[in-house]
C-alpha cells in the first residue's frame, strides 16, 4: 500500500548526496518511480546513480547549489525538460555549523539562512508556478525539532529551522485550497555527516534507515508533520512551554558542557 504510493511518480529530493537524503532515495529507490537528486558534490552523486542503476528506478542528478537562485532556476528548467512534472518534492539540503557564539560568525549566519530557508523558498517559487494551475503537488520541507528554541550555540541553525517550519505553515494554509499538500518534517537526532560533527551528547540519537522509515510512510500518509523520535518530541514539547529563565538555567548547563567540549577539540 505504501509502497504503491510512490509508483509511477517523480520525486525530487534536494540534499541526496548524504545522510536522510541518499537514504530516502536508497529507500524510495524499488517504487518505479523516477528520482530527481541534487547536491553540491558531483562525485557524490555519481557514485549514487551507480548504487541506484540496478533498482527499480529512474534516476537523474544535478548538481547545483541551492542557496544560488539563478542555479535553482536553471536547474529547475532542466529537471522539467528530464521528467516532466514533479509530484514530490523533498526539500531537505540543509547546513549547520559549528559555533562558540551565534553571533561570532555572520557569514555562517548567512550561509546557513541561504541553504536551509532560501534554498527551498527558491524551489518553492519555481515548483508553485506549476503547482497551483495544476492543482497538485506536494512539498515536504526538512526543518527540524531544532526549531522549538533558541539553542545555545546553534542560533542560526535554530532561526533558519524556525523560519522554515512557520513559512512551511504558511504555505500549507494557502495552497490547500489549491489541492498542493505541505508537509513537514522535523527529525530530532539523527546519524549522518551533520551530527558525526556535533561532540555534546544527542538524546534519542536515531539511525539513519530507521528515521528514513518514518519519513517514508510519513509521506505517503500525507502527514502534516512528520515529527520523531516521540520521546524527543515530548522533551521539546516541555521545553517550549518552560519559562525563559528555567530555560537559561538549563542552556547554561549544556552550553557549559559544549563550549568544555568544543575547546577541548580544538
Ligand atoms: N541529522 C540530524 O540530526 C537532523 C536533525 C534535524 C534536521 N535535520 C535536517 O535534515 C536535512 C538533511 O541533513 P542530514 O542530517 O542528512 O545531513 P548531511 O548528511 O550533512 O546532508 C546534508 C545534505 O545537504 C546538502 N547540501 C548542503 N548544502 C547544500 C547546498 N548549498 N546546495 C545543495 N545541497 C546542499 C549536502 O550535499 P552537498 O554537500 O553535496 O551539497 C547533503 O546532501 C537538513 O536539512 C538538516 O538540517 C537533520
Amino acid at each position: 500500500m505504501i509502497n504503491s504510493y510512490y509508483g509511477n511518480k517523480t520525486i525530487l529530493i534536494t540534499g541526496a548526496t548524504s545522510g536522510i537524503g541518499r537514504e530516502l532515495a536508497l529507500r524510495l529507490s524499488g517504487n518505479n518511480c523516477t528520482l530527481l537528486l541534487l547536491g553540491r558534490r558531483e562525485e557524490r552523486l555519481n557514485e549514487l546513480s551507480k548504487a541506484l542503476a540496478a533498482r527499480n528506478c529512474r534516476v537523474f542528478t544535478y548538481k547545483c547549489d541551492v542557496s544560488v537562485k539563478r542555479e535553482v532556476e536553471a536547474v529547475y528548467t532542466q529537471m522539467k525538460r528530464d521528467a516532466g512534472f514533479i509530484d514530490i518534492a523533498v526539500l531537505n539540503a540543509g547546513v549547520s555549523f559549528r559555533m562558540l557564539s551565534s553571533g561570532d560568525n555572520v557569514t555562517m549566519g548567512e550561509q546557513t539562512f541561504g541553504i536551509n530557508f532560501f534554498g527551498a523558498v527558491y524551489f518553492i517559487a519555481e515548483l508553485l508556478k506549476d503547482y497551483v494551475p495544476a492543482k497538485k503537488g506536494m512539498i515536504a520541507g526538512v526543518s527540524s525539532l531544532a526549531e522549538t528554541r533558541g539553542f545555545p550555540g546553534s542560533g542560526y541553525y535554530c532561526a533558519s529551522k524556525a523560519a522554515f517550519s512557520i513559512y512551511l505553515e504558511s504555505l500549507r494554509v494557502e495552497h490547500k485550497k489549491h489541492g498542493i499538500k505541505v508537509l513537514t518534517i522535523k527529525p530530532g537526532f539523527v546519524v549522518s555527516e551533520m551530527t558525526d560533527k556535533n561532540e555534546f551528547t544527542m538524546p534519542f540519537l536515531m539511525k539513519t534507515g530507521k528515521a528514513v522509515d518514518i519519513i517514508y510512510r510519513g509521506i505517503a500518509k500525507e502527514k502534516n508533520i512528520i515529527q520523531f523520535p516521540l520521546r524527543l518530541v515530548a522533551l521539546i514539547k516541555i521545553l517550549k512551554f518552560i519559562p525563559p529563565f528555567l530555560f537559561d538555567i538549563l542552556g547554561n548547563i549544556k552550553e557549559f558542557e559544549k563550549q568544555k567540549n568544543m575547546r577541548g577539540a580544538e
